[in-house]
């Protein structure tokens, strides 16, 4: 594991790997071993990168940005309410510093992916996992960047920041005065700012303004949605107007037919 030069507003190191089964285990070794709040391990492969809802995440050897930050709070009651989602949104607001022509195309999709596109045509192009233990926190975000194929299955649903903007910008080259191994430093330090930042100011919930930034990039904020209710394969579906978020992270829709808001905690937006 080498340590490298990269900014961290967390004030802690960033290790990274050449290949690791998932930057998830590595970190919670570090954390293990006594790492301070903020590390943060990187990889350019994962063997067994996972997703969420059990799911792999599979990206090429060096194509894309993989990592994991450790967050320590003295009390599990001192988590940040809505983690992912507010992840969610650092991420989007680092895409969109990082490549300024995607301004207004990148989207968070509920509860924490990170699209680009509209609302009516949208592909994931980072996905964010977070788990816990007492009150460790491990983020983990894989972020599609300069791969320009993916496998059939996936080609109708997943984007690389490359990927989007060529068909977006045709006959333009990705604005980066960067190689290929400098690109997802660049985007790591301004993830990395925007996460620090989304987390720690303010903490009395009356001041916060997450919520106001997370809307404008809420994919189908204010549309007509499909939710499916707890686990992947949940055949428990919501059909509503997507109302919103809720102070925890929980996502509003107001169903079809009524006008009483559900809340849900668990499960995930069709994509359609
Ligand atoms: C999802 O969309 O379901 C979440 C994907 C999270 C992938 C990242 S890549 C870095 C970190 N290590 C992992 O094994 N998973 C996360």
């Amino acid at each position: 594991m080498k340590l490298i030069d990269l900014a961290n507003p967390f004030d802690a190191p960033v290790y990274h790997e050449e290949a690791v089964d998932s930057t998830m285990d590595c970190c919670r070794a570090l954390a293990a071993e006594g790492a301070a709040h903020g590390t943060v391990i990187l990889a350019d492969f994962q063997e067994k990168g996972r997703g969420r809802q059990g799911r792999p995440w599979k990206t090429e050897k060096g194509q894309n940005l993989m990592f994991t930050v450790l967050l320590r709070y003295p009390e599990f009651c001192d988590i940040p309410m809505a983690i992912s989602l507010r992840t969610g949104l650092a991420a989007a607001l680092a895409i969109e510093e990082f490549v300024p022509a995607l301004a207004g195309s990148v989207l968070v999709k509920w509860p924490n992916d990170v699209m680009l596109g509209t609302a009516s045509l949208a592909k994931k192009t980072a996905g964010i996992l977070v788990e816990s233990e007492s009150a460790n926190v491990y983020i983990g975000i894989g972020v599609n960047l300069l791969q320009r194929f993916f496998p059939n299955d996936l080609e109708d649903k997943a984007a690389s920041i490359l990927s989007f903007f060529a068909r977006n910008f045709p006959g333009q080259e990705l604005p980066l005065p960067l190689t290929k191994k400098e690109a997802p430093l660049l985007l790591l330090e301004k993830i990395l700012a925007f996460l620090h930042s989304e987390l720690t100011y303010p903490k009395a919930p009356e001041e916060s303004t997450w919520k106001k930034r997370l809307e404008t990039k809420l994919y189908k904020y204010g549309e007509s949605v499909i939710f499916a209710e707890g686990a992947s394969d949940s055949q428990k579906f919501t059909h509503g107007r997507l109302e919103g978020i809720g102070e925890g992270g929980e996502l509003i829709i107001i169903p079809e037919g009524k006008t009483k808001p559900m809340h849900f905690m668990n499960g995930e937006l069709r994509v359609y």
